[in-house]
């Protein structure tokens, strides 16, 4: 009786250890499409025609908050192999959309535009050392 216990407490730690890490894969991915990539979207789109009003410009200050936030929750899921290249590229797309947030609350479209390429590179760089191809 007593080994069944352990066996049956065992089987359960590994299962939701399991299930943890296919967690970790899957909350990326869900970031990825549900927040990095719709967001960053629209920061990327200031390229193309600059916020014309306050109502725009403060949709890019939203955008550049949940990317921030993006940014802190990735690093929290940072993998066990090259955690530190993983931390490292986060922190890095948390420092751009910051600066991203400034621009736009300065409605500065040349910062938002600058703050843009240096997001951009930080997705760059994370999936140049973890997308698995
Ligand atoms: C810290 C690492 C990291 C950063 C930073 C990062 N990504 Fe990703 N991204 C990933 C990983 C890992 C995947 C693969 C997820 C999977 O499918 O398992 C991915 C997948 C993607 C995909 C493919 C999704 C699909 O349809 O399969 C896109 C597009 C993407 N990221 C865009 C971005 C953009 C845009 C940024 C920057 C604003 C960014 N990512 C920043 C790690 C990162």
């Amino acid at each position: 009786m007593k080994i069944s216990c352990k066996y049956i407490l065992f089987s359960t730690l590994l299962l939701a250890g399991l299930t943890q890490a296919q967690g970790d894969a899957t909350t990326v991915r869900n970031l990825m499409k549900s927040v990095v990539i719709p967001q960053s979207d629209i920061v990327f789109a200031v390229g193309k025609k600059a916020p014309a009003n306050d109502r725009e410009w403060s949709q890019i200050a939203q955008s550049a908050a949940k990317l921030t936030e993006a940014a802190k929750a990735l690093s929290a899921r940072a993998p066990a192999s090259n955690a530190e290249s993983w931390r490292k590229a986060s922190q890095a797309m948390a420092d751009a959309a910051v600066r991203v947030g400034a621009g736009a609350k300065s409605k500065n479209a040349d910062a938002v535009l600058d703050a843009g390429d240096l997001l951009y590179e930080s997705c760059e760089g994370c999936h140049r050392q973890h997308l698995r191809k």
